[in-house]
């Protein structure tokens, strides 16, 4: 396929409209999602009616899709674990940790491992613009000394910046 220079987005939907266009084709290139989604630099006016806050995720997979994670403001640290073996019912053990700068991206699928992300910070809050692909509907987290997993359905806290309706009996996840 012919590689084409593509510009750096300005502005968070010029951002988002890049991504749209790389996602139509078929392929994916990991390194150019990367570079894309760390040349645009934050603005905060721009993401900010989007931002709700929560200061860390269980350790999760990503249902076999790619996951980039970019960084908006503040930081945040990323545990990385190995699959847990299914039998024997053993703690997990952490592979590496990276913490991430504000407009870096950071990318994860389930052949790399599963994560843990936190924001470590007492008094800094930290915002990431998570994109998945393809889409999912439901993934695992696991339980960090057990290893035990637990599926939960993926749900929205908001869309286009308005909280949506509370769903009460299902357990969720935002990752
Ligand atoms: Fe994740």
């Amino acid at each position: 396929m012919e590689h084409t220079e593509l510009d750096k987005p300005e502005t968070l939907d010029d951002l988002i409209k890049t991504l749209h266009k790389i996602f139509e084709s078929d392929s994916v290139n990991v390194e150019e999602v990367q570079s894309i989604m760390e040349s645009y630099e934050s603005k905060p006016h721009e993401w900010m009616k989007y931002a709700k806050f929560d200061q860390y995720s269980s350790i999760h997979d990503h249902t076999d899709s790619h996951c980039f994670l970019k960084l908006l403001q503040g930081q945040l640290k990323e545990t990385l674990f190995d699959w847990p073996d299914r039998k024997l019912q053993a703690g997990m053990k952490q592979k590496t940790q990276q913490v991430l700068l504000e407009n870096q991206c950071a990318y994860i699928n389930d052949s790399l491992g599963l994560h843990r992300v936190e924001n470590v910070s007492h008094t800094e809050t930290a915002v990431s613009l998570h994109l998945y692909s393809p889409p999912f509907q439901t993934c695992q987290t696991f339980d960090q000394r057990t290893g035990h997993r637990n599926s939960v359905k993926m749900t929205f806290w908001s869309k286009f910046g308005e909280r949506t309706p509370y769903e009460s009996s299902v357990s969720q996840e935002n990752n």
